[in-house]
């Protein structure tokens, strides 16, 4: 596969004669994609049943006259006026019971069938309308689902949803009653319709009846791609249908709703998901005008995992955004860096967002790759930059398979939301902080999801924080004949959210001798030492255990324990601990680890090392025993600069 680059593109923003210009200026930077549509409702269908479409084709015609390919997105997430007219239940309820309005975007409900039966109308008439155009390339579905807390809607329709949701999963109300605890404090039911939705309530709701309130809300996105997605594929089953979805966005399963998408994808805003993070004001001020050097890579990784291999970044931050409280202008060189960095996880195609800034609406102050009155921004010669080295170093294929990797799972998302225990433990942090620590040494991360049942081909697997086992990760456990690292906190919970019978992390004694008695939690300030380095913060747990005691706390408790390659952690940790952690394994598992200046990090695609610079300062390289020569840039990097290396062998 070579990658491309791409745009998105509102040809109803502009005059129609600006079209023909605007595409050949986008074939002179080297764009091959163009992503329209997905906000055009209104002027397909400007009343009921009233439908424009020719002017939509007029806008392909002059794309495909330039060699341009569109990516067709469906316009669902913006519903017209009439719309709400004619459905005005349709409108999403917030969690303290209010209406949320019409006059922005995402106004709808999942749950809302007369709205996915409107959904289902005008995603058949499009494909019916444009299916063919030889410009055709892609679709995408709807826009960025859950955008704006929209996942979840506490509304008449989410409620009669989710009492038929759970009589289909649970069958009678005593297995529901059973599941959920329900004599604790006197919830039980009698029936299914006496159930209500878990918000409103007078304290927290049992964790169990909110969980599934999760999966059920989770469900309903998968099933609104799916309409969508069964359509578009039976009018072009030769083409890719994929969605955009968000950075560090866990309201609903990825990996489902990916189970009918062709292609991930994932829009990428460094500057603005830094200063929206809870990252250290230490973080946000070093990395204010590049992002966190972690982070674009991370999601990289988990959207090819999602994406089944196959990815995109459908948006790329292009300059300065409008939506974070302060928005930088990014580094000079960064939406250049940004795109190779993407290429090297194995994205197919970055597509900035978006071609010309728009004078006019909510999004007047978001940099495009030309300014309003037409002329280039300085994304723009870097979009070009980039098209010219993806030609001059020829990179093609795909990303190599890493040798460490990571489960990554979204319903262990939900359940430490859930009953955090410790205000802020997250699944996400701990799965993150192990990836940063890897990444340090330019060691190449996958990301797996939970229903991987072999971890076959991998030196190491880390399992932070989840939830609960799955059958299929039980077995890859039990089978894998590298390392492993697991905890704090996994399977430390059953599917219904209680308590397993042999306690955490409940693995049968030979594999892990171990069992968790106790957890201590406490402020992320303060800090337990562990001798020999590095320190526990946040989660700590006393564990009973036969396994051998690699690290300990200062006052004596286990931190690191071991039986044969399976290590537990028991305690959530600093950068420092995270790290000796990570570099203890990495030397029991014999990885060969890359000397990375600091603020530079690096990744294999296609035989060649990408190396990037997320510092603020030049830095200088040393050719890695693997690495042949440099085929781009040199072993001096500047800030905000990007050097590809040629491997000995194909990666
Ligand atoms: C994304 C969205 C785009 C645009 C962009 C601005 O979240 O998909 O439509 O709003 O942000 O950064």
């Amino acid at each position: 596969m070579i990658p491309a680059l791409g745009v998105c593109y509102y040809p109803e923003h502009w005059p129609e004669d600006w079209w023909a210009h605007d595409a050949a200026r986008m074939a002179e930077v080297g764009i091959r994609y163009v992503r329209i549509g997905e906000f055009a409702w209104s002027r397909l269908e400007p009343s009921p049943g009233d439908l424009r479409l020719d002017w939509i084709i007029r806008a392909m015609d002059a794309l495909a006259a330039h060699g341009l390919k569109v990516v067709f997105g469906t316009p669902t997430a913006t519903p017209p006026r009439w719309m709400v007219d004619k459905h005005p239940d349709m409108l999403a309820v917030d969690a303290q019971g209010r209406r949320r309005g019409f006059g922005s975007r995402r106004h709808y409900d999942f749950s809302h069938l007369g709205y996915r039966e409107e959904c289902r109308r005008i995603v058949q008439l499009l494909a019916d309308a444009v299916g063919q155009h030889p410009a055709l390339a892609a679709w995408q579905t709807d826009n960025e689902y859950g955008c704006h807390d929209t996942s979840y809607s506490y509304s008449p329709a989410a409620l009669a949803g989710f009492r038929l949701w759970l009589e289909r999963k649970y069958n009678t109300i005593d297995a529901l009653n059973q599941a959920w605890g329900n004599v604790f404090w006197s919830m039980e039911y009698s029936r299914f319709d006496q159930i209500e939705l878990p918000n409103l309530l007078v304290c927290e709701a049992a964790p169990a009846h909110e969980l599934d309130f999760r999966r059920y809300s989770s469900d309903q996105v998968a099933a609104f791609n799916a309409l969508q997605f069964d359509i578009l594929k039976a009018a072009r089953p030769d083409l890719p249908v994929i969605h955009n979805f968000m950075g560090r966005y866990t309201d609903f399963d990825h990996f489902k709703v990916a189970e009918t998408l062709d292609v991930a994808s994932w829009d990428a805003y460094p500057l603005g998901h830094l200063a929206r993070s809870d990252e250290s004001d230490d973080i946000k001020l070093q990395y204010l005008r590049q992002g966190e050097p972690d982070y674009q890579a991370f999601h990289h990784d988990l959207y090819r995992s999602v994406g089944h291999g196959r990815w995109w970044v459908m948006e790329q931050q292009p300059g300065p955004v409008n939506w974070a409280d302060f928005n930088p202008d990014p580094l000079p060189g960064m939406a250049r860096l940004w795109a190779w960095e993407a290429f090297a996880h194995g994205a197919e195609v970055v597509s900035y967002f978006r071609w010309r800034q728009a004078p006019f609406g909510q999004e007047q102050m978001h940099a495009g790759l030309l300014r309003p009155d037409s002329e280039p921004a300085p994304a723009y010669h870097e979009a070009s930059q980039v098209a010219q080295e993806l030609r001059q170093t020829g990179m093609a294929g795909v990303t190599a398979r890493g040798k460490v990797a990571l489960v990554y799972d979204y319903e262990s998302e939900w359940a430490w939301q859930i009953l955090p225990q410790a205000k802020g433990f997250s699944h996400g942090a701990q799965v993150r902080a192990v990836y940063a620590a890897f990444r340090k040494h330019g060691i190449d991360v996958d990301i797996l999801p939970p229903s991987t049942s072999s971890f076959a081909g991998y030196s190491i697997v880390a399992i932070p924080a989840l939830f609960t086992w799955s059958d299929a990760l039980r077995q890859a456990v039990a089978e894998h004949e590298g390392h492993l690292l697991i905890g704090p906190r996994t399977g430390s919970k059953t599917p219904d959210f209680s308590f397993p019978a042999q306690l955490a992390p409940d693995l049968s004694p030979n594999i892990l001798n171990a069992k968790v008695m106790r957890v201590d939690t406490v402020d992320p300030s303060i800090e337990v030492p562990v001798k020999g380095g590095g320190a526990v913060r946040h989660w700590r747990e006393r564990l009973e255990t036969g396994a051998e005691v690699i690290m300990e706390d200062e006052d004596d408790w286990p931190v690191l324990v071991s039986q044969g390659k399976l290590f537990y952690q028991a305690a959530s940790g600093n950068r420092a601990l995270i790290q000796r952690i990570v570099d203890y394994l990495i030397m029991e598992a014999g990885l060969p680890r890359i000397a990375l200046p600091a603020g530079v990090r690096c990744r294999v695609r296609d035989g060649m090392r990408v190396y990037v610079n997320y510092g603020s300062k030049d830095t200088v390289l040393a050719l890695a025993d693997d690495e042949t020569a440099y085929v781009l840039g040199s072993a001096e990097i500047p800030a905000a600069g990007v050097t590809v290396a040629r491997l000995a062998t194909a990666g």
